[in-house]
């Protein structure tokens, strides 16, 4: 994988007022929907605004090699010739996830229920990341795993020949999880339900119901959700348009915000509330955010969201909020310490096992670069003196896309320049987030002197 090359330092340097109209790239979590779902509709799903990125590809290869015709038409622009539920072929070859935790616990849910043995596995990053959270719902549905020690990739996946139909809990608000389960139910007799305590992204939900799935969605007397699905159903091909990424729309986000004079705006972004916890979040500390033209696609919600650069306060970020903006908290953490008093975020032990340990880069990055930051237990706290910060590094990024791209917007908002130590990841979710940047007006770019102060 793209690991082993050598590194690419990169460096943001201040910027003036970033200005522009931009895209980004497709989301990453419906582009892995899209794929695997159109996989087991009959016929030709079209996906358009596919993400680009390594992560999404490596399932688009994951998939020719269980046998499914996937063609990319164009640019973002890919057919699914779909081989339709439990139809899915014995793979000739290793089926590697690159970095992706979803691609892996997703593609491993849909293979679950299908009578084959596949040899999953991943990147560095991915084979330390934990699978038993998906291997122990899916081996009450009868497959069987071989994995390392502590239930990490590589494994073996041997799917059950006789699905079972299973009643879950999720011990975790996990999207993946949830979705791992639905996917193994597709060619599971039955109904297999799934319940959730806190409601986590519901693209798998949404994108089922826009093939034909039979989905029956209710709220438990505690107010957990039910999301019940009824197995082997014929799902129908369908046009996907696949919505601007929020997660990625992240970063030109907070760089407006933080930039002095910034006025941007971003078109065709995914705005499913279950995304945009850091836009509710970023408005409470009083950012200039709003979202106009407001429309639905493949029964997403998508905006063109509008950002003008303003005056952070710290805010408290309530543990509840966290699902609907997991991904996002390296750059909240970044616009917290640009923000004026202390920021506190509750409920983050899950950014210890996504890319890297987050909690404990952004704690290191930050001090790097100037800012006051503590962590107390699974509690991030900022304290923002609402003046820019010195800048510095190299930060170090672990091979983590959003550490990595959270630390270089902070660049443009410092006093002096800010260094990462390696930026190679970024491809894994945000092809042409530099070019993007710079459209903006933001210097980012290949460090060509990693050494220098
Ligand atoms: C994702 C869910 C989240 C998120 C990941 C994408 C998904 O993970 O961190 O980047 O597409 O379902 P968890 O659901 O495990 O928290």
């Amino acid at each position: 994988m793209v690991e082993t090359s050598a590194l690419r330092p990169m460096i943001a340097r201040p910027s003036g007022g970033l200005t522009g109209d931009i895209r980004v790239p497709g989301d990453k979590s419906i582009s892995h929907r899209a794929l695997m779902i159109g996989a087991m509709a009959v016929g030709r799903t079209r996906i358009e605004g596919l993400l680009e990125g390594e992560d999404v590809l490596c399932t688009a290869e994951a998939l020719r090699r269980l046998g499914v015709r996937v063609r990319r038409l164009d640019a973002a622009t890919y057919e699914v010739s779909g081989v339709g539920v439990g139809a899915l072929a014995q793979p000739s070859a290793v089926l590697d996830m690159g970095n992706s935790g979803t691609g892996a616990r997703l593609l491993v849910g849909l293979i679950a229920t299908h009578p084959l043995t596949a040899h999953v596995t991943g990147d560095a990053s991915l084979c330390r990341r934990p699978m038993m959270r998906v291997i122990e719902p899916l081996t009450r549905m009868g497959t069987r795993f071989e994995a390392q020690a502590g239930g990490r990739l590589p494994m073996l996946v041997t799917g059950a020949r006789l699905p079972v139909p299973i009643e879950y809990r999720l011990p975790v608000a996990s999207a993946q999880v949830k979705s791992s389960i639905l996917l193994a139910g597709l060619n599971a007799p039955g109904v297999t339900t799934v319940i959730e305590p806190e409601a986590t992204r519901d693209h798998t939900e949404l994108m089922l119901a826009h093939f034909g799935a039979r989905l029956h969605i209710t709220r438990d007397r505690d107010g957990a959700t039910r999301i019940a699905l009824t197995g082997q159903p014929e799902l129908e091909a369908r046009r996907v348009r696949v919505p601007g990424d929020p997660s990625s729309a992240a970063f030109a986000t907070v760089a407006a915000l933080v930039v002095p004079g910034s006025d941007i705006t971003i078109r065709g972004v995914g705005v499913n509330a279950l995304r945009i916890g850091l836009c509710r979040t970023l408005t409470e500390m009083g950012g200039d955010i709003t979202f106009d033209n407001t429309r639905e696609d493949a029964g997403e919600p998508v905006a063109d969201i509008r950002i003008r650069a303003s005056r952070l306060r710290g805010v408290e970020v309530p543990a509840e909020r966290a699902p609907s903006m997991i991904d996002e908290y390296p750059i909240l953490a970044v616009a917290a310490a640009c923000a004026e008093g202390t920021t506190v975020m509750h409920g983050l032990a899950e950014l210890r096992v996504k890319e890297s340990d987050r909690l404990t880069a952004i704690c290191d990055g930050l001090r790097r670069i100037g800012a006051e930051v503590r962590e107390a237990g699974d509690t991030l706290i900022v304290d923002g003196r609402g003046a820019a910060l010195a800048g510095g590094g190299p930060v170090a990024t672990h091979y983590d896309h959003r550490i990595a791209m959270a630390f270089l917007v902070a660049g443009l908002a410092c006093t002096g320049p800010v260094r990462v130590d390696d930026g190679r990841a970024i491809t894994t979710s945000f092809p042409g987030f530099d070019a993007l940047m710079q459209n903006l007006g933001a210097d980012i770019g290949t460090d060509s002197e990693p050494g220098a102060r």
